[in-house]
């Protein structure tokens, strides 16, 4: 009887509740105050994130339905999620106490800025908060200790700094918890132990002191544990040996010491394990041998001994393993032939010896061997042919004898090849000229006696080292082929004779070392023997030239010169006969086009210092071409102001006073007349190309003795020079780099976007970046590559600057805008470097930068500069960002010269009729 009642009884009252207009207004401010608070936010955020927020419309619809928001039962919102939507604006207009409901808060990859409200502790209910990868700093804060429900915390990528505050150590429901790359100082305390059911925990590239506590034996769930890059040091603690869950370990970079816990893979589950640059002593830990699952093993630069012949197995997942610069002695095994999926052995600089066992060849993935600077004997295996896809074998500094099988000339894709410093000896095989990729071969410190005329065919090497070998006999003349050649060490043969002529025409060289040979007789007129220091030239029998420590050479060199006067007199006669085109009939195949600027009224008004020139150039090219070669004394050596691409450059004071810079080709093809008319029309396009980051070319002469482009004259010089020359390096500061980029970046998106049609430059690199006296960057041969190999099938002869060229121009002719972005995205990590990112680029197969972070930006900006900070920090961090992007190895996914401004915010430009 009573059952009916009570039921009843429960019915009316919740009707009653229902009704009662006190629920209904609770219900009506609950709801409104929630959107009224996401309003709010909005209206703080910038115009461009209050668009992409455009659903966020009051009294348009109910909050649930906006973007990025979601409801639960109660219709209040319980997930705000809004990552990587480019927001940008700070959290201090949030109001976190209308939340009441919120469970996840993710705001990731997007700009906020400033610091972390502490009221966000209000958030009671929250299980997941992620506001990694945007630039907050601040402290953080102790509220979040409030956040008892949470479960995964994530602030990784921002500049958070401070102490970790203690209170986090209370969130004990914490499955993950990422600080990542902050600025996070102090130590870690032994209550993290407390977090029992943390799965993740990373604290990577931070400033974290002290050694790591015991109690994080007691994190057994942990399955990645990140700590790298800190200023960790100590022991660690052998209760790391319980966390049998573990996949993934990063505790490289620190000072860590003393023996690596030995039982680390005792649960078999290690996946990546990277420990290096730290001060570990003793075995590679036992338990590592039958940890079947690896894939990443990063141990150099430590100081682990031991015998490495037995202590790892076969792992047929291992990609890349490393054990360089530590004291391991021993055998190499003849199972890494039996990881099948290795890509990188690298264990140079130990103490290995005996032989290279043949049964690597039979790990045919691989791409590095790096077995340098340790004991190795016996000979180089001919079955190392097998590993085709091998782009590095470093095989330097050990005891190999023998020949070079000539099998190894198979090796198609190697690009760096050292043997320096072994007990090879004979000759170097003809089959050589199969390694046409290698830019570096270092065949140093052998006894090798015999150069094939073949190696000319290595077109793209860029470092030869043939020094302490018994060469003998006149310099090879294979050698002028090497026509990117850079670095090239003779040093410390028997070369004997003159210095051929053909090194005039090596204008890529910028570094020769000739001593200690026989050589005698005038050093060759170019860059790499005039900045030669007597070093690189002393002992030899009889070398002269205008060295400091050499005799200056005798008579003879005047009187050709004198003769080449006389010749010059004779040509100049015969140019002043008549008109271009009697010349061109007097002389039979030689003619000479001058292209003339067509005269802009405009431009001469907006630009004064121009109108001299304008007026010489309209009136006559063949009178400019005269005053150049006369200015420039035939193009003497003392004008000279760089060299590159695809010629030298020279500074050219004018008859009227007009300084221009002058670039003199090193060859232009030859063409019929049809051709020739196609290419004035182009340059006549190009020289109407204005934009105050594009160098000025004001014309441009053809001629059968010298050919040139005539660009204005900048002050600062190229950025190459700049950046490797250390006060020029040190002053050009932060800001200035910043500016630069986005000149480069604006002028590409000029030629890209503003030109119809479109120009790819296809030669972006820091040779062809022209600073002037503001520090403004000015970039210089766009569309040149186009023009002086219109030829698509000849595109391969010239792939843009070695180092810069996008990586699909290898394999493919298809020259598209996003070659241009590859190169900028080179240029401007080699901007915030100071030098080449080469090295990051060549490690990124290994370290795959993009993906995890995994590279400290600190370590890699140039240091001649003070580390940034605050907002320049932050535009060099994007910078960075960016400039891995336009890396892509698929051109598709790099971003445009568009969405590359965008991001960096630059005010683009299509026609600047604002000169500087
Ligand atoms: C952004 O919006 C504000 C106010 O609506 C306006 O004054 C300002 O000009 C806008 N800025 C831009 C760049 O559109
Ligand atoms: C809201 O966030 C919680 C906590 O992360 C999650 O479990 C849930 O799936 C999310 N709900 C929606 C609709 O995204
Ligand atoms: C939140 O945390 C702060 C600092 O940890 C503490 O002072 C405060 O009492 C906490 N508030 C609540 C409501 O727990
Ligand atoms: C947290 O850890 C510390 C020290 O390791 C311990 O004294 C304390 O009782 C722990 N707190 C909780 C709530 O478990
Ligand atoms: C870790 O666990 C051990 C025993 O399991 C316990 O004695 C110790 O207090 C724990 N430490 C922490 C920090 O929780
Ligand atoms: C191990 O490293 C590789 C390469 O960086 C990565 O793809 C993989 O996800 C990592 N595995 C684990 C468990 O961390
Ligand atoms: C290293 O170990 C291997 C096999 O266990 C053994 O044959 C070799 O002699 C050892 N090498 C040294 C130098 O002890």
């Amino acid at each position: 009887m009573a059952f009916p009642e009570k039921l009843t009884f429960w019915w009316v009252l919740l009707v009653a509740i229902m009704l009662s207009p006190s629920h209904v207004s609770s219900f009506m401010t609950s709801s409104n105050s929630e959107a009224n608070a996401l309003l709010e936010w909005k209206a703080s955020l910038d115009n461009q994130s209050q668009a992409l927020l455009s659903s966020w419309i009051h009294n348009s619809s109910h909050p649930c339905k906006w973007i990025g928001i979601t409801c639960k039962e109660l219709n209040s919102i319980s997930n705000i999620t809004l990552p990587d939507f480019g927001l940008r604006g700070t959290l201090n207009s949030l109001n976190f106490s209308s939340f009441p409901n919120l469970q996840a808060l993710e705001l990731g990859g997007n700009q906020f800025i400033g610091s972390i409200p502490h009221e966000i502790g209000m958030l009671k209910e929250l299980v997941l908060l992620d506001l990694s990868s945007n630039y907050l700093f601040g402290n953080i804060p102790t509220t979040l200790g409030n956040m008892t429900n949470l479960h995964y915390l994530s602030l990784y990528s921002n500049q958070f700094s401070g102490p970790i505050p203690p209170s986090i150590w209370n969130l004990v429901n914490l499955k993950g918890l990422t600080f990542y790359q902050n600025n996070i100082s102090g130590s870690i305390p032994s209550e993290i132990g407390n977090l029992t059911k943390l799965s993740m925990l990373s604290l990577g590239r931070n400033l974290l002191l002290g050694s790591v506590p015991s109690s994080i034996g007691n994190l057994t769930e942990l399955t990645y544990l990140n700590l790298c890059g800190n200023k960790l040091r100590g022991n660690l603690p052998s209760e790391m040996n319980s966390l049998r869950k573990m996949e993934s370990l990063q505790i490289g970079e620190n000072y860590f010491k003393g023996h690596f816990p030995q039982d680390i893979c005792f649960g078999g589950l290690l996946v990546n394990i990277t420990a290096h640059r730290n001060q570990f002593t003793g075995p590679i830990p036992r338990t590592l041998k039958n940890c079947s699952n690896l894939m990443r093993v990063r141990f150099e630069s430590n100081q682990l001994t031991g015998n490495v012949t037995d202590a790892f197995g076969v792992y047929q997942n291992l990609r890349y393993i490393d054990l360089s610069n530590n004291a391991l002695y021993g055998h190499l095994s003849p199972t890494w032939g039996q990881c099948r999926n290795l890509e990188s052995l690298k264990i140079s600089n130990n103490n290995l010896s005996g032989g290279i066992p043949l049964e690597l060849s039979e790990a045919t993935k691989l791409d590095q061997l790096d077995f340098s600077s340790n004991h190795l004997s016996g000979h180089i295996p001919k079955e190392l042919s097998h590993l085709s896809s091998l782009s590095e074998l470093m095989l330097d500094n050990n005891q190999l004898s023998k020949n070079i099988p000539i099998e190894i000339g198979l090796l198609t894709n190697l690009d760096q090849l050292s043997l320096a410093n072994n007990h090879l000896s004979g000759s170097i095989p003809e089959q050589f000229e199969g390694l046409t990729n290698l830019w570096k071969l270092n065949l140093s410190g052998n006894k090798f006696s015999n150069l094939p005329s073949s190696l000319g065919k290595l077109q793209y090497l860029q470092f030869l080292d043939l020094s302490a070998n018994s060469f003998s006999g006149g310099i090879p003349i294979m050698l002028r082929k090497l026509q990117q050649l850079e670095n090239l060490n003779l040093s410390h043969n028997n070369f004997s004779g003159k210095i051929p002529s053909f090194f005039d025409d090596m204008k890529s060289l910028t570094m020769i070392d000739i001593s200690h040979n026989k050589l005698e007789g005038p050093l060759p007129n170019i860059f790499a023997f005039r900045n030669a220091s007597m070093e690189t030239l002393k002992d030899n029998k009889g070398l002269c030239g205008n060295v400091s420590g050499l005799p200056i050479c005798p008579t003879r060199s005047y009187s050709l010169r004198h003769h080449k006067r006389n010749k010059w007199v004779i040509y100049a006669l015969s140019l002043g006969l008549g008109s271009v085109l009697l010349a061109i009939v007097l002389m039979g195949i030689s003619y000479i086009v001058c292209h003339r600027k067509a005269s802009q009224a405009k431009s001469q008004e907006r630009d004064g210092r121009t109108q001299n020139l304008f007026a010489i150039w309209s009136y006559d090219g063949k009178l400019v071409y005269e005053n150049i070669v006369e200015a420039t004394e035939e193009f003497d050596e003392k004008y000279l102001i760089g060299a590159g691409g695809f010629g030298s450059v020279y500074k050219a004071e004018l008859s009227t006073g007009q300084v221009v810079a002058v670039k003199k080709f090193h060859s232009v093809p030859n063409r019929n007349q049809c051709q020739q008319k196609a290419f004035v029309s182009e340059i006549r396009a190009l020289t109407e190309t204005r934009h105050h980051n594009i160098i000025k070319l004001y014309g441009f002469c053809w001629h059968s003795k010298f050919s040139f482009l005539v660009y204005e004259f900048l002050e600062g010089g190229s950025l190459d020079k700049i950046l490797s020359d250390e006060m020029q390096a040190i002053a050009l500061d932060w800001n200035k780099r910043i500016k630069v980029v986005e000149g480069v970046a604006n002028a590409s998106y000029y030629l890209h976007h503003g030109c119809s049609p479109p120009i790819v430059h296809r030669d972006i690199s820091s040779k062809n970046v022209i600073l002037d006296s503001d520090y403004e960057a000015h970039i210089s041969d766009f569309g040149m590559a186009k023009l002086l190999y219109p030829d698509s099938n000849n595109w391969t002869s010239f792939a843009g600057t070695f180092g810069y060229a996008a990586p699909e121009l290898a394999y493919t002719m298809e020259v598209t805008e996003k070659c241009d972005v590859y190169s900028f995205g080179v240029l401007a990590l080699e901007i915030i470097m100071g030098k080449h990112p080469r090295d990051l680029m060549m490690s990124s197969t290994d370290t795959p930068i993009m993906v995890t972070h995994d590279f400290d930006l600190k370590e890699v900006l140039d240091q001649r500069l003070p580390y940034p900070r605050g907002s320049i920090a932050e535009k060099v961090l994007l910078i960075a960002r960016i400039g891995f992007t336009c890396l892509n190895e698929n051109p598709r996914t790099r971003p445009s010269m568009e969405q590359v401004c965008n991001e960096l915010v630059v005010p683009k430009s299509y026609v600047s009729g604002s000169i500087p």
